[in-house]
């Protein structure tokens, strides 16, 4: 049996945790074999309905849940954590804009970005799910100076899941047989989800769906799911956003499906012309618990001009949270070398 690992999850009495945790204790996130310590964090006022939580997973019996401990401090919840999921953030309501959250939710995340430097694992793996995803990553990892840029990311997975989900149900295809979708960008409705290099049974998916209803629909379709779902609920995703936590860290430990690759929001390193030190959503690669940019993807006009979009919206986000981002990580944040490119090394830069 394999030693378990810890796993820090903030938000955990919220509606994505209540989805999300009973995948990880089946052994759904990692592996079949892997043991877990969930250290389950929340704000005071919601330990009560945490321990309910607690009590369910117990009356479960996982085999691989080797224990729970519960947090009101996040300090104490992350301790020696191999995996932190940070959910807990204030949610938007109808009507508004992920961004309108930076000023009421940037300062915790730069906020546990310190206490993660501080207190987990050396080899944490962070992802960041509470909004607005791009920004609050980058200030934990701006927070972080004793640990990799690399170490710190954030969730498009949901956007790219929905990309595949609804060009299936469009051509009648199946959704494992899309591939190579890419979102680009920030977790907004400026993101750019691109069909440009997509595939449908391996044939290009443009030549499969009418370019109109790409360029005027889909598009913002995509950009704007996360605001129909909760004009609908009167609640955002929570399901579907627990099923992406789930597919973005288990291909980031377990690597990438042969022929494919996934969107995932990380520092970006300039690739594609993307200004260096935002979190801005690539099309990656994981292997060896690493991820890797995919490279040499043709960028057409149509194309540059939406990632510019998207780019431009974090750059503005980075200048609101100016207070957060200490001097001190600048320099590591704007040259990724070690970081991201290692990945070059472990595998070769093909599409097979
Ligand atoms: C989503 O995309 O569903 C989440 O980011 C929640 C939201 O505010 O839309």
């Amino acid at each position: 049996m394999k030693r378990p690992v810890r796993i820090a999850i903030t938000g955990a009495a919220g509606s994505v945790c209540y989805s999300l945790l009973f995948k990880i204790a089946t052994g759904e996130m990692i592996d079949q074999d892997q043991p877990v310590i969930l250290q389950l964090i929340e704000v005071p006022e919601a330990m009560g309905a945490l321990r309910g939580i607690a009590m369910e997973l117990e009356d479960c019996a996982f085999p691989l849940l080797h224990s729970i401990s519960l947090h009101d401090k996040f300090e104490e919840g992350v301790v020696g954590a191999h995996f932190v999921l940070l959910l807990g953030a204030k949610p938007r309501g109808p009507g508004m804009e992920r961004s309108e959250l930076i000023a009421v939710n940037a300062p915790a995340f730069a906020d546990q970005g310190r206490a993660i430097n501080q207190f987990a694992n050396r080899d944490v793996k962070v992802l960041v799910v509470g909004n607005p995803a791009n920004t609050n990553a980058l200030c934990a990892s701006r927070n972080a100076p004793d640990l990799s840029p690399a170490q710190f990311t954030a969730l498009t997975r949901l956007d790219h899941n929905r990309a595949r989900g609804i060009l299936a149900n469009h051509t009648g295809a199946n959704p494992k047989d899309i591939r190579r979708v890419t979102i680009w960008g920030n977790h907004s409705n400026t993101q750019f989800p691109d069909l440009g290099h997509a595939t449908i049974y391996g044939e290009p998916a443009m030549s499969q769906v009418d370019e109109n209803w790409y360029r005027d629909h889909f598009i913002q379709k995509i950009q704007k799911r996360g605001a129909a779902v909760i004009e609908a609920r009167g609640r955002s995703s929570a399901a579907s956003a627990a099923q992406a936590v789930i597919n973005h860290m288990h291909d980031w430990i377990n690597g990438t499906d042969e022929n494919d690759w996934v969107s995932m929001a990380i520092v970006s390193d300039g690739s594609y012309g993307i200004a260096k030190g935002i979190v801005y959503s690539f099309p990656v690669r994981c292997d060896y618990g690493r991820f890797q940019i995919v490279r040499g993807l043709k960028i057409s006009d149509f194309a540059r001009k939406k990632m510019t979009a998207t780019e431009q919206e974090l750059l503005t986000e980075m200048k609101t949270v100016a207070d957060l981002l200490p001097k001190e990580t600048e320099a590591s944040h704007q040259n990724l070398s070690v970081g991201l490119r290692s990945g070059q090394y472990l595998r070769t830069d093909r599409v097979r």
